[in-house]
């Protein structure tokens, strides 16, 4: 139980740190690229403006100017295998060109991302507008544009450096992350488990403890009651009333004690295990049943199978059964039916318990095998009854490998499914 929950936790803990990382990472992720980006548009608006000052030498001259590379004001800081400057008139028509990059797009200003029709290469671009020089500073006349451009390859091998370090940074976090949590986890829940096994313990030995003194007062209202001639009249039905209920509480000190000791067990397997045929455990019970289907009207019909045998315990499997078979006749009216099946299912055998009854509602169906749950209902029908009997059968069939399952439908019945690991 306990093995469960550690791991569901420890999955929604890595879940949780997941999502903080994915968002961390694409946080630091989008801001790093566009700060690459700002730096890029920065480089080539520069480059940009160290070019306007020749710009009416290029108009005059044009390509020979700019042939004369050493010369020129921007030789510096201008890569001419990677980057390229144009000048465009004010009507942006191509003056002259310098660079490896031919673009055919025509001069927008501002930043902008273009991609080369040949090569689908991404082209970062910066363009400039270039003011005559008049005697009216208040009134500048357009003279024309100049466009810096270089290709993203760079700045893309960093984004993807960046992507894949983020990445794998993340997945290493998150190992620590699962390791730390793995700690964390079992640290939360040991007091849980430890008072879970006291609580466990204490249960144990409490209804351990109850069996004496429940058997020592069976006995004596045994003793009174075979001696009827020394009890008041105005006695007797009281004394029926105390043997009635010492018999309920000594059923419950003996379920109790048997889920106490199945809880404790549960890991290891159980003491008497020998291949046991299911249709004597089955036969048995049923022959045992019919005389108290009989006096409810209800018909209980068996259909077997002689060839099927589970490894088991009898006497445990016999209270599996009973329990089951119990309900079955318990919560069906009379003239109902009762039907018992046993059949092979692959390697598994399967005990199918089906009932004309009150059937249990969908919205009850998850707490049927809970400790002490009874439905509302159930309790009109038989006031006695503890809400053990199918938290009993649950254990024993866990505790041998099995499934049980339930199907029911109000006013209809319900069909309890068994399924047992074959011999
Ligand atoms: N065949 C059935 N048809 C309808 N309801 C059922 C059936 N079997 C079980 N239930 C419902 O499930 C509840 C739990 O069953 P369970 O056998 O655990 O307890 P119980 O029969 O009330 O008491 P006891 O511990 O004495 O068996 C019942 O109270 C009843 O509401
Ligand atoms: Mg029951």
């Amino acid at each position: 139980m306990f093995k469960g929950l550690r791991w569901r936790l420890l999955l929604y803990y890595l879940m949780v740190m997941a999502a903080i990382l994915s968002v961390f990472g694409a946080g630091v992720y989008v801001f790093l690229t566009q700060s690459l980006y700002q730096q890029l548009d920065k480089k080539l608006q520069t480059l940009a403006q160290s070019a306007a000052p020749s710009f009416t030498e290029v108009e005059v001259k044009g390509s020979q100017y700019i042939e004369q590379v050493d010369e020129v004001p921007w030789r510096d800081i201008f890569n001419r295998d990677k980057q390229s400057l144009e000048w465009f008139d004010d009507q942006g028509k191509l003056l002259a060109r310098r660079g490896a990059i031919v673009l055919t797009f025509p001069p927008k200003l501002g930043s902008l991302t273009l991609e080369l029709p040949e090569t689908s290469e991404p082209i970062r671009t910066f363009t400039i507008s270039v003011f005559k020089d008049t005697s009216k500073p208040s009134q500048p006349s357009l003279e024309g544009y100049i466009r810096a451009s270089q290709s993203t390859e760079d700045v893309e091998i960093v984004q993807s450096q960046l992507f894949w370090g983020l990445g794998m940074g993340g997945m290493i976090a998150l190992g620590f992350v699962g390791i730390g949590g793995l700690w964390l986890t079992q640290k939360a829940l040991e007091p849980i488990e430890k008072s879970f096994k006291k609580l466990k313990q204490f249960t144990a030995d409490a209804s351990h403890e109850l069996r004496s003194p429940l058997t020592a007062i069976k006995a004596s209202v045994d003793v009174m009651r075979n001696h009827p001639e020394r009890i008041h009249p105005k006695d007797a039905k009281k004394l029926v009333a105390i043997a009635s209920a010492t018999d309920q509480m000594s059923h419950l000190a003996e379920d109790l004690l048997f889920l106490a000791r199945t809880d404790a067990a549960l890991s290891i397997p159980t003491r008497k295990s020998v291949p046991i045929s299911l249709n004597t455990v089955l036969h048995n019970l049923v022959e045992l049943l019919e005389s108290f289907a009989q006096d409810k009207q209800i018909t209980l019909e068996y259909h077997g199978l002689t060839t099927v045998s589970v490894i088991g315990d009898e006497g445990q499997l016999t209270r599996l059964f009973s329990n089951l078979l119990e309900n079955a006749l318990q919560y069906t009216p009379p003239q109902g039916k009762v039907v018992l099946t046993v059949a092979k299912q692959n390697r598994y055998a399967l005990v199918m318990i089906e009932d004309t009854g009150i059937g249990i509602a969908p919205e009850h169906q998850p707490f049927v095998f809970d400790r002490f749950w009874r439905a509302d209902k159930a309790r009109s029908h038989r006031e006695r009854g503890t809400g053990l009997g199918l938290a009993i059968a649950q254990a024993i069939t866990h505790s041998h490998g099995g499934k049980i399952t339930l199907t029911s439908q109000v006013g209809v019945g319900s069909c309890f499914q068994i399924r047992l690991p074959l011999v």
